[in-house]
């Protein structure tokens, strides 16, 4: 296995990311994880930039100790001397020059024809050359420039003795096999070139970047350059993880491997996100929330077979516990008993089927259910009242300058009744309309409320007591809505009353 050796900019690449600044304990906490992940090279800012990512770097080069740290540096002597004072106290320091070598950027940002920038580049290589033995020159927007005139900024490079030529597709513009042709043409075109190690560094503006990045590494990159979770400016980088992950997973396809610890990857990924404040989307390859979890009952059903039905690789490799069946509208029965019995319930199969059925009507409503709405859904009931009353439906007029009005649809055995009621709130007025439909003279003497479940789409449970003269009865309402919560659980205590006063009045008469 050919070993890819790893060039994490999460630091500066992705701290130029809009909206993220880290501060020096930042980035040194983020290092010290970066360095568990067993990254090869890290670059840890620009320290041209500011006094500030000056300090940062050097508090990086100073607390790792096994990776090797890198400061960016434009071509010029005052950048070069920046880095060589922020990597001061650095193990293994390396300095990172770049120049922009596209017809574009030469036109309109550096205003240079092609024999400046390749004289500019070869000072700076040279002038850092004298305080570091290891150099990387970066061709900026290497993708957008002239094949021929690329080759000779990298011959120049290999000549002065850079130890890596980085070729990056700056602004994302090319396709996979675009930009394998590069390394290819550059392996075959340019004299010495196995004297460097040639670098890829890709740009994710049309999605590409780790495409970009693995179709180099089959034409002969030997480093890549990346950040964790992507990362970076606009669209962000190449992510080091779905690299790594591709060449793990695809080992025999790509013969190439890193030495990356891949089991720190979830941790690595979190921690960026903490620090950086950006929110990992959900279906981001490998590190998402969603990368290893299953919806779908056929696919539940798959991996509780087989998990290699629908799995690549496992969550164990980078570093999670384990995969997810997320119970929601389209699982199965075999995923749903299968949770049951994990939470302890070992149910017989008609109380599977009803709970089932329950469980069904809540993820309509819910976009995941959770463990805690499952014990909430099991706990509500599996034990018998008879619904003398059933709720089926609930309407609430509600206005702050208004009276609140509720109308209520409630099935009894025999008929549906539907009644409306004022009340001096939405509750109130639905248990007034529940009154109506009941006759039950009661009194609410309790009532609570708690969310049992978290966010936006939580499921709120109700309690309520009743008395009616000696007896008092206790019903609960689950639902994803409060009022209609509340009205499961006056109905239900309702219900409740009824069946208590039965038994009451049978005791009464055994012992008359
Ligand atoms: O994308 C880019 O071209 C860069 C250079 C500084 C290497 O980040
Ligand atoms: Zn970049």
């Amino acid at each position: 296995m050919r070993k890819i050796y790893v060039f994490d900019t999460t630091l500066r690449d992705g701290e130029q990311s809009p909206g993220v600044n880290l501060n020096t304990r930042e980035k040194v906490e983020m290092a010290l994880q970066l360095e568990k992940l067993k990254i090869d090279r890290m670059e840890a800012g620009f320290p041209a930039a500011s006094p500030g990512d000056l300090a940062a770097v050097n508090a990086v080069a100073r607390a790792v100790k096994d990776v090797t740290v890198i400061g960016l540096s434009r071509s010029r002597e005052s950048d070069i001397d920046a880095v060589r004072e922020a990597l001061i106290g650095a193990q293994d320091p390396c300095i990172h020059v770049f120049l922009a070598t596209s017809p574009i950027h030469r036109k309109f940002k550096l205003r240079m024809e092609k024999q400046q920038v390749l004289e500019t580049a070869q000072a700076s290589i040279r002038y850092a050359k004298k305080y570091f033995s290891k150099v990387e020159f970066s061709l900026e927007d290497a993708g957008r420039t002239e094949l021929d005139f690329m080759a000779e900024v990298v011959a120049m490079a290999v000549r002065e003795g850079a130890s890596v030529v980085n070729i990056p597709d700056t602004v994302g513009y090319l396709y996979p096999s675009e930009y394998g042709a590069i390394f290819k043409y550059l392996k075959e075109n340019v004299p010495d070139i196995e004297k460097v190690q040639l670098s890829a560094h890709c740009h994710n503006d049309l999605g590409m970047a780790t495409a970009n990045t693995l179709a180099a590494i089959l034409n002969g990159a030997d480093q890549i350059e990346g950040t964790i979770n992507g990362i970076g400016e606009r669209a962000g980088n190449t992510a080091i993880e779905e690299i790594a992950m591709a060449l793990e997973t695809r080992a025999e396809f790509f013969g190439a491997k890193t030495g990356l610890a891949l089991t720190e990857i979830a941790r690595t990924s979190r921690l960026v996100s903490k620090l950086t404040g950006m929110v990992v989307p959900g279906n981001k390859a490998i590190v998402g929330a969603n990368a290893f979890a299953h919806e779908s009952g056929i696919h539940q059903d798959g991996m509780l077979k087989e998990k290699t039905t629908y799995e690549i690789m496992t969550p164990e490799s980078i570093g999670l516990k384990e995969s997810k069946l997320v119970l929601g509208k389209h699982s199965g029965r075999h995923a749903f008993r299968e949770k049951l019995m994990d939470l302890g319930y070992d149910l017989s199969e008609e109380q599977v089927n009803e709970a089932f059925t329950k469980f069904k009507v809540l993820a309509d409503k819910k976009k995941e259910v959770s463990d805690e709405d499952l014990l909430a859904l099991l706990e509500e009931k599996l034990i018998d009242t008879p619904e003398v009353f059933k709720l089926e439906t609930i309407f609430v007029a509600y206005g702050n300058e208004s009276t609140p009005t509720a109308r209520v649809r409630i099935a009894t055995e025999d008929q549906t009744i539907e009644e409306e009621a004022e009340g001096n709130g939405s509750v109130d007025a639905i248990y007034n309309a529940i009154d109506k439909v009941s006759g039950e003279e009661v009194t609410l003497a309790d009532y609570s409320i708690k969310s049992v479940t978290h966010g936006k789409d939580a499921q709120g449970e109700v309690h309520v007591v009743l008395s009616q003269n000696d007896v008092a009865a206790q019903g609960r309402g689950l639902s994803t809505d409060i009022l209609e919560a509340s009205a499961r659980a006056y109905v239900d205590a309702v219900n409740v009353l009824i069946e208590k006063r039965k038994t009451f009045s049978r005791r009464e008469r055994a012992t008359l």
